[in-house]
């Protein structure tokens, strides 16, 4: 068993976990954290994508042991209040971007982590940014138009 703590959507999380432990399965299983969702397995799909320390990272294949002492944020914590929207949220919203939704969770940590460090990002740096995150439904090129609305 390995102690691990950590800060989770701005709070500070203690619990044991098996070493090893995929940090997807802490925030699921553990911490009830659903909207980050399991795909892959492989951190092939980027369904499981949250910042750690305002970076993606696919949670299905990174060890929860190694966030310690870090700052995790999930689908639940982008937003600054309950009864409020991300801005990439809201531009998703506006262009209907979900088809199934399964992959969106992750679609839009992703687009965060780009527009953090790019603020007018263009279709070619959306390509590139998000080309680890696989959506079946095809829904690329809402994503890409939702992109550019969050950054306008
Ligand atoms: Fe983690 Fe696919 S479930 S990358």
């Amino acid at each position: 068993m390995a102690d691990l703590a950590f800060t989770l959507n701005g709070q500070q999380q203690t619990l044991s976990i098996d070493e090893g432990t995929p940090l997807l399965w802490v925030l699921r299983d553990h911490l009830a954290m659903t909207g980050t969702k399991f795909g892959c397995g492989m951190g092939l799909c980027g369904a499981c994508t949250v910042h750690l320390d305002g970076s993606p990272i696919r949670s299905c294949s990174y060890p929860a042991q190694y966030v310690s002492g870090r700052s995790i944020t999930t689908i639940e914590g982008l937003a600054e209040s309950d009864d409020a929207l991300h801005p990439v949220q809201q531009a998703w919203l506006e262009m209907n971007v979900p088809q199934c939704g399964y992959c969106q969770s992750g679609q839009i940590m992703s687009a965060v982590a780009l527009l953090a460090n790019n603020s007018a990002p263009t279709d070619a740096d959306i390509d590139s940014a998000m080309a680890g995150n696989i959506c079946r439904c095809g829904t690329y090129p809402r994503i890409r138009k939702a992109i550019h609305r969050a950054a306008e």
